[in-house]
């Protein structure tokens, strides 16, 4: 592992998601900007002082010549460090793990894929929520037609740990957040709303035609944007409407989608992620419980627990750690991947994502948006 050191956030959900199947291993890491920091943090986790190293370059350095040298690397750093990292990685041989957005900026992301592409190392990027079963489940059921023609999709991701200005009172984490050098140019649509991009077009498989946005930053003093509102016109003519915001006071985590089509409805939200809501033209709304019998391979493969025994984020994060490992080993044996090691969100996905938030951006920074006053208001 590289980043998630001491008092980092997501390198520890990393770590609880790649030991829960025994899978993965945590055998050596870089864990820390400061070189003598990390070095602490990886004795303090086990790992052998020889394989404890201060920087992501040592690393590189010390496996290299190891006969039982690290099979891949999660790249749990600001966003800017992905691809310096990732790549020196990916010319060392490395299979890769790399957080979301791929990025920071859309020339990494492209040189990324690409890299990622023609040297055929295994790139896998963490979008959380295409771990969870009943997102699963309900990609199967859109494109078994069970809804017919998608029409429109809502999805959002609210948050409100950023509502006040904590990146100007030692807040870590809001701090690379909203500066532009190191998060890329897009606050909010780079840090969730690439989430909430994802898992649309994972569950419904409808490609982006075009878009218009509109940015909004609304704490005083902070340089990127903090809430975003996006219209999407995809290929084929369904549209959608994605939300993200990092001052929606009354959201934890509340990513939500729902997709409608011609003959009925998908809903699922992430606080209760246990449920898909059905509805078909009737009105005849139906709960689908993980778990229960008659569910797709993709999401039994993905369930750990019986109905009723909540599963949640974690399992979804150890649901791609568990893909991520299928579809290495299908590669390493010449054989096509199972359930677990298919559909997992790889480069292209991570550049995709990147795209849509220079689009965004783009969009919003555009002269000739329109925007037209009505004659009463
Ligand atoms: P953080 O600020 O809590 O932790 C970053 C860690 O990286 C720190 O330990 C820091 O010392 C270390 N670090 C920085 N530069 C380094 C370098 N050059 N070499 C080694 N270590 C270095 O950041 P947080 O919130 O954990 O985010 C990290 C990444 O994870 C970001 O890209 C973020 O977008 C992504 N993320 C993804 C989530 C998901 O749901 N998939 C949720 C939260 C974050």
């Amino acid at each position: 592992m590289v980043g998630g050191g001491q008092g980092a956030y997501i390198g520890n959900i990393h770590r609880l998601a790649a030991r829960l199947d025994g899978q993965w291993q945590l055998v050596a890491g870089a864990f820390d900007v400061d070189p003598a920091r990390g070095r602490e943090f990886a004795i303090g986790q086990g790992l052998d002082p020889a394989r404890s190293y201060g920087s992501y370059q040592e690393l590189i350095a010390g496996e290299a010549g190891r006969a039982d040298r690290v099979d891949a690397v999660a790249i749990c750093t600001p966003n800017f460090t992905h691809y310096p990292i990732a790549k020196a990685l990916i010319e060392a041989g490395f299979d890769v793990i790399c957080e979301k957005p791929l990025t920071a900026t859309l020339a990494d992301a492209v040189a990324l894929e690409a890299l990622a592409r023609e040297s055929g190392r295994f790139v896998g990027v963490t979008y959380t929520y295409s771990g969870y079963p009943m997102v699963h489940e309900a990609r199967v059921r859109v494109a078994a037609g069970e809804i017919g023609a998608v029409r429109t999709v809502q999805v959002e991701y609210p948050l409100e740990w950023m509502a006040t200005a904590i990146e100007q009172q030692g807040n870590a984490q809001a701090a690379w957040r909203t500066d532009p050098t190191k998060n890329g140019r897009g606050g909010s649509i780079g840090d969730i709303g690439t989430h909430a991009y994802h898992l649309a077009g994972f569950v419904t498989g409808l490609k982006l035609e075009s878009l218009t946005a509109d940015l909004a930053t609304f704490v005083a003093g902070r340089s990127l944007d903090d809430n975003a509102h996006v219209l999407l016109r995809y290929q084929g003519g369904a549209r959608g409407l994605l939300w993200s915001s990092q001052v929606a006071i009354g959201n934890s985590n509340g990513v939500r989608l729902r997709v409608f089509g011609e003959k009925g409805s998908f809903q699922w939200f992430q606080e209760q992620p246990n449920e898909l809501i059905f509805t078909p033209l009737d009105g005849r709304v139906q709960t689908i419980k993980r778990g229960a019998e008659g569910l797709s391979e993709d999401a039994r493969v993905r369930t750990r627990t019986p109905p009723g025994h909540p599963e949640g984020y974690l399992v979804a994060f150890a649901n791609l750690y568990a893909g991520f490992a299928e579809a290495i080993r299908a590669r390493r044996e010449g054989r096509a991947p199972g359930a677990l090691g298919q559909n997992l969100p790889l480069a292209y996905d991570g550049l995709k994502g990147v795209a849509f938030v220079e689009a965004v951006v783009d969009s919003h920074e555009a002269a000739d948006q329109p925007w037209i006053t009505p004659v009463a208001v």
